[in-house]
Parts: structure tokens; sequence; C-alpha cells
């Protein structure tokens, strides 16, 4: 069954409703699958009834206009709409034979949907007339003081009809809201749902009273930019779901002639996805999707009538949902859980900013500190807080092999490697007419694998760990040597490795059309998904030079600080750590479980020859996963090696991996804890006294050790102040702070009248913000709190003058 149109409906509610459906008929499996095109997503369901096919229904969610355009087309069965359909769409579908889509067989109300206009959280302004919304998205105002805000263009992200030329049109809304959230001077519009970490404007019409975009005020049709969400089907539908789904979407939404003119339900229904549990990942591909549904039934079984949203990004490795989530984080719009590698990921990128609440508490009451391996705890823990949980381990250093094309082409592989047998078997299968190895890096990070594991096969062991401490430099003959043997092998790849995943180069040696890839065992989880039998179908060894060395790529889950559904991710969490959800989840992802008292039984022979290298082998973390070192230098290795590939040029590689792992050191100095710098990040205790607003607003902050100082009744910054504001701006030029929100706090003594104190504190911090925006720095907010929170007594003239102050934090 296939369902074409509005993103509104397309990104979420409809997938919500596909999987409801599908359950109510009695599906035993329903597994969701986003495909590698954005907005597109197969629900797949095994029912009972049916003729042993997996049944799948097709979302795509490229906006109403290709509802009818695909409906006419013949292409979908079920048109989204967020609008009605036009006269002229509505002849195209009659001349294709659908009927008249006007009348209620064809159209059904699904319900009312708000638009909601959104700002950055910054911005000043709360509320727009419908008519300066029109004008702004037109192009005609342009600059927020004309409509009472601080002086600043705005930025358009999306307008309607006349659009402005500076607007630009996003298929995602989601992303459109990030964008908003991250945009101080940014504006658009989207289905209220897709509000997320920017700020709704209160909306007026011709004298009307402002109104939010609530369930209520649009039900009530209030609100004044309501509009319908609909749903059209021929009139007599080829497809013998097409109807039923229509029936159950509208009465499981309180929908359909009950429904209209509000549709207050079907906003329920989105407010309902959200009231889910919210796991964030990249598992996507055939095995990890599986694995991951492994994942998620456990938990439900575990704890019934508990409801996931599975908001998965594709790509592997996370290249995709990374930036994602960094967008939502500093955003302060977690998901309630994430998937992170441990290491430098989680600790660094998570942990550092306050992004994660610790879990240690969990490693006692569920008895994990005496199943699981202290080298893997240490690697999620800093300061004796743990925060996140292991799903498993998987091995990066795998050489996989299609058997049977081996053995055609009388190549034998022992239990280890060296790279001499392995060109050698290379040159065999060239000889044969045919590429050896194959790899898919539409995803550069497949290449860096690669080369990491080349790496680890020249230098060793030993060498990992001194070229990742810094003992050892990248322009080590023995690191060049190894970049050398990367450039051979680039001339026995797949030809069409740059346009393929991951998982579609695993394919390709399941097909027999390469006889090796290298990857990490994730790959496993393919072969197992695909029924491919081990040793027979497939076998694998430890890549080139590296048997005895065991490169850890494990994956772990995080409960987010501010979680929205706090207790439910608790359980998540206690879920994928327990037994059970090791042993449903591993066997079918190709990772070991990070638990050691497992039952083996349940494991394949190349799970069970992956716990024995474990237990035996020298643990090493991944670059290019996230562990080993800064997400900086792990994009500055993946922009080196894509140079690398076209150039071949050793020289440039290791010299730019020097330069990379110099800049490296020094911003993680920088970024950890400041030494060496003139100002440092510090973390105070807020007093219990503080207005909730500013604990508030500090949340997830960290306080720099620079403070603006000024004479009594004064707000112009002194010289002082203006030097400081430099070494300020020389700080915040470093990229490592370029995506951190900045906010600016005034406060004052306390002589004199309240108010007028609370004036002063915030034109104050208004004179820093000004100096800061003319170096080309704007702070995300600024705000003033008077007398409160002073930091030393007001009883003498020295306090005061600390108590007049600009404080300076950054999220
Ligand atoms: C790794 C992750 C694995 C696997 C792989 C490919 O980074 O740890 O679980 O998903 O990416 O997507």
């Amino acid at each position: 069954m296939r369902l074409h149109g509005s993103n509104t409906i397309g990104k979420e509610l409809a997938l919500a409703v596909c999987e409801d459906f599908l359950k109510h008929e009695g599906a035993t499996s329903v597994q969701r699958k986003p495909r590698e095109k954005e907005n597109e997503t197969d629900i797949e369901a095994n029912l009972p009834n049916e003729s042993g096919e997996p049944l799948t229904f097709e979302v795509q969610a490229h906006g109403t206009k290709t509802a009818f355009e695909d409906m006419a087309a013949g292409k979908c069965d079920i048109g989204m709409a967020s609008r009605q359909i036009t006269s002229d769409e509505a002849q195209k579908c009659a001349l294709a034979g659908l009927g008249d889509m006007f009348s209620s067989a064809c159209e059904s109300v699904l319900g009312l949907d708000g638009i909601a206009v959104f700002v950055n959280r910054s911005n000043p302004i709360n509320e727009l007339t419908k008519k300066q919304i029109a004008d702004i998205f037109s192009g005609g105002i342009t600059d927020w003081s004309q409509v009472g805000g601080r002086p600043g263009p705005n930025s358009l992200v999306l307008g309607p009809r006349p659009l402005s030329a500076q607007a630009s049109r996003y298929e995602n809304s989601a992303k459109l809201s990030d964008e908003v959230a991250a945009d101080p001077n940014g504006i658009g519009f989207a289905g209220m749902a897709f509000v997320r970490g920017s700020k709704p404007l209160a909306i007026s019409d011709a004298g009307t009273r402002p109104l939010l975009p609530t369930p209520f005020t649009v039900a009530t049709g209030d609100y004044p930019l309501s509009r319908r969400l609909l749903l059209y089907v021929p009139a007599d539908p080829k497809n013998k779901w097409s109807r039923k789904f229509i029936e159950f979407a509208l009465s499981s939404l309180g929908g359909g002639s009950k429904l209209t003119p509000t549709g207050f339900f079907a906003r329920m229904s989105i407010e309902s996805a959200r009231s889910k549990l919210e796991v964030f990942s990249w598992w996507t591909s055939g095995g990890e999707a599986a694995a991951l549904d492994a994942l998620f039934n456990t938990y439900q079984k575990q704890y019934p009538g508990t409801g996931i949203l599975n908001a998965t990004i594709a790509g592997g490795a996370g290249f995709a949902a990374r930036p994602a989530l960094h967008a939502r984080l500093t955003a302060g719009n977690p998901p309630d859980t994430w998937q992170s590698h441990p290491g430098w990921e989680l600790l660094d990128q998570y942990v550092e900013p306050n992004y994660c609440e610790p879990i240690t508490d969990l490693y006692q009451s569920e008895g994990w500190d005496k199943v699981l391996p202290k080298a893997l705890v240490d690697m999620i823990t800093r300061d004796g807080k743990t925060y996140a949980v292991l799903t498993g381990v998987h091995r990066g250093n795998v050489l996989w092999y299609n058997k049977k094309l081996l053995a055609k082409n009388g190549i034998k592989i022992g239990n280890k490697m060296t790279f001499g047998e392995f060109f050698a078997a290379c040159d065999k299968l060239k000889a044969a007419g045919m590429p050896a190895l194959g790899v898919g890096d539409s995803g550069i990070w497949a290449s860096a694998h690669l080369f990491e594991n080349t790496l680890l096969g020249v230098i060793g062991p030993q060498g990992w760990t001194d070229l990742f401490s810094g003992k050892m430099k990248w322009d080590d003959p023995k690191v060049k040597q190894a970049m050398q043997y990367f450039a051979k092998m680039q001339d026995y790849l797949n030809p069409d490795h740059a346009a393929l995943t991951w998982d579609q180069a695993v394919k390709e040696l399941m097909e027999g059309k390469v006889g090796f890839t290298s990857m990490g065992d994730w790959a496993d989880g393919e072969f197992i998904k695909a029924h491919m039998k081990e040793k027979e179908d497939f076998g694998w060894v430890s890549y080139p030079g590296t048997d005895g060395s065991f490169i850890i790529v494990a994956d772990g889950f995080t409960l987010a600080k501010g979680a929205p559904h706090k207790a439910a991710t608790v359980a998540w969490l206690k879920s994928i750590g327990s037994k059970e959800g090791q042993e449903a989840f591993n066997p079918l992802k190709g990772s070991i479980p990070a638990r050691t008292d497992v039952d083996k039984s349940k494991f394949d022979g190349y799970h069970r020859w992956s716990m024995t290298e474990f237990a035996k082998d020298r643990l090493l973390p991944s670059c290019v996963h996230g562990e080993a070192a800064p997400a900086a230098f792990q994009t500055a290795l993946n922009n080196a090696l894509r140079s690398f590939i076209v150039d071949k040029n050793v020289e440039n590689f290791a010299n730019g991996l020097v330069q990379a792992s110099e800049k490296t050191d020094q911003e993680t100095i920088g970024r950890l804890d400041f030494i060496g710098q003139k100002i440092r990040m510090e973390k105070p205790e807020i007093p219990q006294s503080a207005p909730s607003q500013f604990v508030k607003e500090v949340s997830g902050a960290g306080k720099l050790s620079l403070c603006f100082h000024f004479r009594p009744g004064v707000i112009q910054l002194d010289d002082k102040a203006l030097r400081d504001l430099d070494s300020l701006v020389e700080l915040l030029a470093n990229p490592t702070y370029h995506q951190r929100r900045l906010l600016v706090f005034g406060f004052s003594d306390n002589a004199g009248d309240a108010g007028r104190n609370l004036a002063l504190s915030k034109d104050r911090a208004k004179a820093v913000a000004e100096q800061l925006q003319m170096r080309g720095i704007t702070p995300s907010l600024v705000n003033g709190y008077g007398k409160d929170l002073p930091v030393a007594p007001n009883n003498n003239e020295d306090g005061r003058e600390q108590n007049r102050r600009v404080e300076v934090w950054l999220r």
C-alpha cells in the first residue's frame, strides 16, 4: 500500500497510524524502515493470514502536490494532503478514472492542524499579525526593527505564495524548525507538531487577540492559521487495504464526520507520538533495523504498554545522524536517549557540554558492575560517573570473504593473514577479471574504516597506543607504509564503490561480485538477515596484520538531561543492560554482548569466535568510530582521505594529519578545561534563591571566568572591559565554539530603586551584547537580573563593584 503526499501527515502521523493499523490487523512483527531518500519510509509487517511475504506500507512525504500527481499517475493508493485538492488537480484525477475527488467517497477529513510561525528562542518578538507575517514572507519586511524587534535582517526560512527570493523551502519541516532554532534572526512556518526547539509566535488577525497554536485554539477554529488535513482515495480503490486503512485512521483519530469541522483528535495523535519514548539512532540497514527491533520488543515485553518513537537517521556510522543530533541538543530539544560510541564521542561531545545525565546508580542497582568488563565501563565513565549503557561490542578489524568465490579461484584463507597473502589473493581475482575488494564509501567513513584497519595492520597495537597518545607522529615511516598499502588497494576496488553504502558493498560480496570486504562485524548482521550460511557462503579472518588486536566499536545509549520521558528512558536503559536485552539484540547485530554472563549457545560461530578474541586480544579504541580521538580529528582524517584517494600523495596525507593532530591537541585543551587560556569555563553552584527563570536559562551552560564590571549608574564599558572583550572574541573565534550558544546576563548592586537597577542590569547586558555583535558574534540570549544573585556583600564599595557586572555563559 502506498501513501504519498503531505510532509505534515507523512513525517510521523501516517507512520504511527500505519503501525497501529498493521498491529490491529494482527501483524506479528512491524518494522519501520527509512529509505535512503529522506522522507520515505517503508513499514514492513508479517500478517499471519497473508502469503508469507511481508506486507509493505510505503509512506512518501514529499508534499501535498505529490499526493495528487502520484494518484493521477497511478503511483500511490492514498493521497495525504494538508490542503483541499484544487479543481485542476481534481480534474486530472477524474481524467485518470479515479472519480470525483470532492465526493465523500474520495475525500476524508483526518483532522485540523495549526500552521505555527516560529522564530529563534532568543528573538524578543512574541506575536505578529497575519498581515505582518504575509509582509515578512513576501519580502516586504526585511528587518526585525520594522515589527518592533531588535535591529537585524530577518533571515527567512520559508514563505507562502509570493515568496521572498531570500527564503528557502524545506521539504523536511523538522529540519526547517531546527535551522530557525539555530539562527537568531530566522523565521519559518510549518505544521504545529514541528515547533521543536524554536519559539512559536502568537498570531492575531484584524484586531483579534493574538493566539498561540494549541490543540484547543486550533480545534475551536480561533487560531487564525488553521488548516484541514485530508486523505484521498480513488472512488473505486484498487488496493484492498485502502478503505480499511482510511476507516481505521478516521476512527482511531476520532475523525470522520464526527470530527468535522474540528480536528482536535488528529493533533492529539501527534501529541501522543510525542508522548512516546524517543530513541535516536542510525540503525536502518537490514541487520541493524532487525536488531533494534529486537531491542524494542524486549523493552515492550519487560515494560508492557510503553510506546516508542523510533527516530532513526539513515547513514552508516552515524555520519548523517550525528550533525542532526547536535542541532537538536544545542537547541535544547533532545531525544530521550541516543546512540553514542564510548570514549571521545560520548565524553567530549555529549557529557562535557552537559547534555547527559549520569546513570551510575543503575550499575549498582542492576548489578552491571559485576558483569561488565571494567575496560568497557571506563570508556563511558568520567569523574566516577557513568553515562551510558552498552548494547554490545563490535569488532572493527575483520576481513570478510565470499567463500565459494575464493574457492573457485583457488584462494585459501588460514586463521590469519598477512598483507602479502592479501595482495596475492587480490591479484588472483584481478587476473580472473573481477574487483577483489568491495567498498561502499558513499559515506567516506567506510574508506576511513579500511584505512584504520590497514594502519593497525602495519603499526600494531603498541603503535596504535603511541599514535593516539601523541608519542608516534602521523608522518612516522610506519604510518606512511600503511598509507601506501591503502593506496595500492584502490587498484582492486569495485568500480561503483563511491555510489554504494556500506551494506550495499556487503551485498556485492554476497552476490559474488567482489571477493573481500573489510568492515566491522555489523556486516555479520547483514549476512544473518540475508540467511547466508557462515563458513559456507561467507567466511572471515582478522584484517591482515591485526591478529591479536581487537578494535572495539561499541554502541551505547544515553539518558538525556531533561529527557522528556525520564522514567521510560531509565526503563529502556535497564532493558538494554538486561541479559534478555543483550541476548535478543546481539545475535542479530553481529556484536558480542557487553555482559559476560550471557548464554553463549544463543550465538552463532562468528559471535563465539569474536567472544574468544575479545577475551584474549589487545583491546583498542577506534578513531573512525569516535572513540580514540576528538570529532575534529575524525573529520580532518575523512577530509584528508578524500584527497588521498584521488592524488595518492603520501607526503600530503601524512603532513595533513600531523597538522590536524597538532591543531586538535590545542583545541582539545581549550575545549576540555580551557587550560592555558586566559578565560576558563566554570560550573558555579546556583544558589537556592536564584530566580527560576535564570535557573532555566543557564541550565546546561557553563560560566566564563571573565566578568565585565561597571561604575555606579553607568552602562558604558571601560577600557579594561573592552580589552576583556577582545580576549573573549579571540576565544570564541575558535571553531570549537561556533556551535555553542552565548548567554549574556547583567546584574546591579542594591543601591537605589529596584526597578531602576533591573533596567540598568538589562542595559548593561545589552551594551556587552552590542559590542560583541559589532565584532561579529551574536549572543543567543541577553537578559538582566538587577540586584538578584549578588556575588559579594553590598555593604562596601568593593562588593558593590563586583555585583555591578555582566556575566557571559556558554552552552
Ligand atoms: C558504527 C556502529 C555500528 C554500526 C555501524 C554502521 O558506528 O557502531 O553499530 O551501526 O556504525 O552503521
